[in-house]
C-alpha cells in the first residue's frame, strides 16, 4: 500500500505544555503534552492485540513535560521521550493527523433526496452484492441514499439471513429474530382494504432503534401495497432552511414513543430530529403512530402540533416519496435511523419476510469497507 505523505510531519516545535505540529499539506495543530501521553502507543501503554489503553490516566502527571523530541522516517512518526519515562515513544503522523481538530472524515458520500432524484440503480442484483465488490457497492448506496432494493432474491428466508449476516447479525427483538408476515384480505370484498401505512421509523420506543430494517417480498397476489420510502434528512434539512424556529422544535422537544402489548410495555424518548454535539443530524424518530402522551406548556404545545405537522405533511408528499411494488424476490433494505418506511393500500395477499439489524453492525461494516 502506497503511503499517504500529504499527512506526513514537516516541523514540530516544542511548546510549555503542548507540541505544535505542521503537516506536509501545510495543516497544523497543538497537542496538549497530557492527551499526547495519554495516547502513548507503546508495549507498556497500549495492548496491540486487543487494540486497549493499558495507560492509568488518572495517575499521569497534569503538567507533564517533553523531555526531548524529533521527528523520524522523514516525518512518518514524531519520537517523544517523556519527562516520566526513558524510552521514546512513537507516534504516526497518521494518527495525529486523523486527530487534528480540524480534520473531517466526512467523505462527503451522504446524497440528501427526493422522489425525482431516485434512478434505477437503487436496483441491486442479489447475485452481484454477494461478491466483495457487489457488497461494497450496496453499502455504499445505503451509506449514500439510505437505502437499496436487492432483485432476484431467493423467496425464502434463507436470502435474509445471508444479507443480515454479511452485513452484521439479526437483532432479537419483541418480534423475535426472523420473522414473517401475511396479509390476506378478501380481494372480493372491496370494503375490506388494508389502509395505506403513512411514513414512520420503526421503534421510537427503544433507546436503540434497528439501524437496518430488510423486507423481503415472498408473494404478492395483490392491487396495491407499494413500499413508500422518504429521506428524512432531506425534510430534516428542508424544514431547516425554511422554518428554522419549528426544526430548533423538532431537534428540541423528546417526544416519547409507547409499544405495549405482548406481555411488555416499552417506552423511550427523544427528538424527532437528533443533533450530536457539532449540530450534525444523527438520528431522525418519527412515528405517529406510536407517539406516547405528553405535556408541554400550552404555548409549545401549539408550535409543537405545526412542527410535526409540517414535518408529516411532507412525509406524505408525493414529492418526497419513492414508491415501488415490491415483486416476489426483491428485498427491500432502508436505514430506520434516516428513512422513513411506509407501504400503500391494497387487496389480495402479501407475503413478507425480514428482519432489523443495529446500527452499529451496519456502521462497523461501512468502517470496515472504509466507506466511513
Ligand atoms: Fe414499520
Amino acid at each position: 500500500m502506497t503511503k499517504n505523505r500529504s499527512n506526513y510531519v514537516n516541523k514540530i516545535e516544542v511548546l510549555n505544555d503542548a507540541l505544535k505540529v505542521s503537516f506536509a499539506n501545510n495543516s497544523e495543530d497543538i497537542f496538549p503534552n497530557l492527551w499526547l501521553r495519554d495516547h502513548a502507543k507503546d508495549e507498556s501503554n497500549w495492548d496491540e492485540r486487543s487494540n486497549q489503553r493499558k495507560t492509568f490516566t488518572a495517575g499521569l502527571n497534569p503538567n507533564i513535560k517533553i523531555k526531548k523530541a524529533n521527528i523520524s522516517n522523514e516525518g512518518e512518526y514524531i519520537d517523544i521521550i517523556w519527562s516520566d519515562a526513558s524510552n521514546n515513544i512513537k507516534y504516526s503522523s497518521e494518527f495525529l493527523y486523523k486527530n487534528s481538530l480540524k480534520y473531517s472524515h466526512d467523505k462527503n458520500q451522504i446524497k440528501i433526496w427526493e422522489n425525482k432524484e431516485i434512478k434505477d440503480d437503487i436496483f441491486l442484483n442479489y447475485k452481484n452484492i454477494i461478491s466483495d465488490e457487489g457488497f461494497k457497492n450496496l453499502l455504499t448506496k445505503l451509506y449514500s441514499l439510505g437505502f437499496a432494493v436487492i432483485t432476484d432474491c431467493k423467496k425464502d428466508m434463507s436470502s435474509v439471513e445471508l444479507l443480515a449476516k454479511k452485513i452484521g447479525y439479526v437483532r432479537n427483538s419483541i418480534f423475535g429474530g426472523l420473522w414473517s408476515f401475511e396479509s390476506n384480505a378478501d380481494m372480493a370484498d372491496s370494503a375490506y382494504t388494508n389502509e395505506e401505512l403513512r411514513p414512520h421509523t420503526d421503534s421510537t420506543y427503544s433507546n436503540d432503534a434497528p439501524g437496518l430494517q430488510l423486507l423481503l417480498c415472498c408473494e404478492y397476489d395483490a392491487k396495491g401495497g407499494d413500499s413508500i420510502m422518504v429521506d428524512g434528512l432531506k425534510i430534516a434539512e428542508t424544514i431547516k432552511s425554511k422554518k428554522k424556529d419549528l426544526f430548533e422544535v423538532l431537534t428540541k422537544i423528546e417526544v416519547p414513543g409507547n409499544y405495549t402489548g405482548d406481555g411488555v410495555i416499552l417506552e423511550a424518548k427523544r427528538p424527532i430530529i437528533k443533533l450530536d454535539d457539532k449540530n450534525r443530524i444523527t438520528q431522525i424518530s418519527f412515528n405517529n403512530y406510536d407517539r406516547a402522551p405528553f405535556r408541554l406548556n400550552p404555548e409549545l404545545t401549539k408550535i409543537f402540533y405545526e412542527a410535526i405537522s409540517l414535518f408529516d405533511n411532507m412525509a406524505n408528499s408525493k414529492q418526497y416519496q419513492w414508491r415501488h411494488i415490491l415483486k416476489p424476490g426483491e428485498l427491500l433494505i432502508f436505514n430506520n435511523w434516516r428513512v422513513l418506511h411506509g407501504r400503500g393500500s391494497f387487496n389480495g395477499k402479501r407475503k413478507i419476510k425480514g428482519c432489523y439489524i443495529n446500527k452499529e453492525d451496519f456502521d462497523s461494516s461501512c468502517k470496515i469497507n472504509g466507506l466511513i
